[in-house]
């Protein structure tokens, strides 16, 4: 990256990690091998934004939409999950990352929720990247889920007399709650897969054909020095307008 667009680094990076089953295909495999693949990519991925200056990435690896395809790919990724999150503690303890799920973790298996725990616990006091992984998460449920947490809080007796912006936000998975500056979709398509819905308010979108599995060090440069020269104006006009 040049110098001059260091001072635009996104705080907060979405991606939309699509394309491992077609990148499987082109080689003539099976999609868990894409998978694989993608999982090996998020090692890379990580350690880049993290040398680039990003502070907080939220990376999509399963949706609450993703139950709908087949057993034998849900049980390989859950697996895949596990064994990445129990694998990768350590170097992300190493790596002084703090490393969190954000979704609802009450359908993962309890194997699968005793490694996100330790991970979370283990990580916690890193203070470099935060790492948010998205596992069984949707926009609209982390919504619905905001104001469910708000009904009991009034119920209990909170004393909200307005609800404001600020205070929706606090409901959200704290990790993930800052506003998106960056949103990356790999994979060719287009569209927002009720992704971080709130967050995504005023992001900057970038969508790339590259598949997942090759997204790597030079794609997200690329990325980012997109978002260097994106003009953000928040719904204002530009000074002189
Ligand atoms: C979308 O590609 C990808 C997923 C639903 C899974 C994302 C998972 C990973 C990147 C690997 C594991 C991640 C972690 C955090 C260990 P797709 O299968 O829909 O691709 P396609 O559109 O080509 O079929």
């Amino acid at each position: 990256m040049k110098s001059d667009e260091m001072s635009a680094v996104p705080s907060h990076v979405a991606i939309i990690m699509d394309g491992n089953g077609r990148w499987a295909q082109a080689q003539g495999q099976v999609r868990g091998y894409g998978h694989k693949q993608g999982a090996a990519n998020v090692k890379e991925v990580v350690r880049c934004a993290a040398e680039i200056g990003i502070q907080r990435l939220t990376l999509y690896a399963f949706s609450t939409e993703n139950w709908r395809r087949s057993a034998l790919e849900v049980n390989f990724l859950m697996r895949l999950f596990s064994t990445y999150i129990d694998e990768y503690t350590r170097e992300l303890v190493a790596e002084n990352i703090q490393a969190h799920v954000v979704g609802d973790v009450s359908a993962l298996s309890r194997t699968l929720r005793e490694k996100i725990e330790r991970m979370e616990e283990l990580t916690a006091a890193g203070t470099g990247l935060v790492l948010n992984l998205a596992i069984n998460y949707g926009g609209r449920a982390e919504l619905v889920r905001a104001m469910r947490r708000y009904a009991a809080e009034c119920l209990n007796g909170g004393q909200i007399e307005e609800l404001t912006e600020a205070d929706v936000a606090r409901y959200l998975y704290p990790s993930a709650a800052a506003d998106v500056d960056l949103l990356i979709r790999t994979g060719g398509e287009r569209r927002i897969s009720n992704f971080l819905l709130w967050q995504v308010s005023y992001a900057e979108m970038y969508f790339s054909e590259v598949l997942w599995p090759e997204f790597g060090r030079d794609e997200l440069a690329k990325a980012v020095s997109y978002f260097a020269h994106c003009e953000r104006r928040f719904g204002a006009v530009k000074a002189g307008d």
